[in-house]
């Protein structure tokens, strides 16, 4: 069971943002790459840092090696495309939406699994948004990974609301706005989770 994205995110994906996706197909691919790995690697990270929730240990083992095929069907489209690998520097949203998790716990596992369940959340819209707009075979493959992705962050979201039943949802709203202001403020590049392309607004200005 997967709940819609839009209800845990504060602010839609601009349109100008999927135009943004439509002309940068290959940065988009490649950034997309790196996001699935990194979404495996979030999953593990939480297994290492509390061995002792068992809860948490066998979902997210799952989640792991889902993550790592979406990667390797990212990689084959990207093969397909003729796409090369490069390293690409990542984008402010994930650098920045970690500036405000707490530092010990039990603040930060909840300001983990939250952030994660935003991640998650902000992906599956924006996948649900390029699937109509792209050309097979990455049609399909958006879509697919639409209904994955939501089952993710509903999976995190319920993780959230079991470790901290009185403060989870005060918490994600805090953390929900920062994420807005990352998916939708002008952003200098542009990446899977960027906002829209144009100059950022705390970029200095000439008078
Ligand atoms: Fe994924
Ligand atoms: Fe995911």
């Amino acid at each position: 069971m997967s709940a819609a994205p839009e209800s845990i995110l504060r602010a839609p994906t601009p349109a100008a943002w999927v135009e943004d996706a439509l002309r940068h197909v290959p940065e988009l691919l490649q950034d997309h790459a790196n996001c699935e790995k990194k979404a495996a690697s979030t999953a593990l990270a939480l297994m290492f840092a509390y061995p002792e929730d068992r809860a948490l240990a066998a979902p997210l083992s799952r989640l792991a090696r889902e993550e790592l095929r979406h990667f390797e069907q990212v990689a084959r489209a990207m093969t397909a495309l003729g796409v090369p690998y490069i390293r690409q520097r990542p984008g402010r949203y994930a650098q920045q939406l970690r500036t405000l998790l707490r530092t010990s716990d039990p603040g930060r596992k909840l300001d983990l699994l939250l952030t994660a369940a935003l991640i998650e959340a902000r992906s599956a819209e924006r996948f649900s948004l390029l699937a109509p707009r792209l050309p097979q075979p990455l049609a399909r493959l958006y879509a697919e990974l639409a209904g994955a992705e939501a089952r993710h962050f509903t999976l995190y979201v319920g993780f959230a609301r079991d470790n901290a039943p009185q403060e989870w949802q005060e918490r994600l709203q805090l953390l929900a706005v920062h994420e807005a202001q990352l998916a939708t403020e002008p952003d200098a590049k542009f990446r899977f989770h960027s906002g829209p392309l144009g100059l950022p607004l705390d970029a200095p200005r000439t008078p």
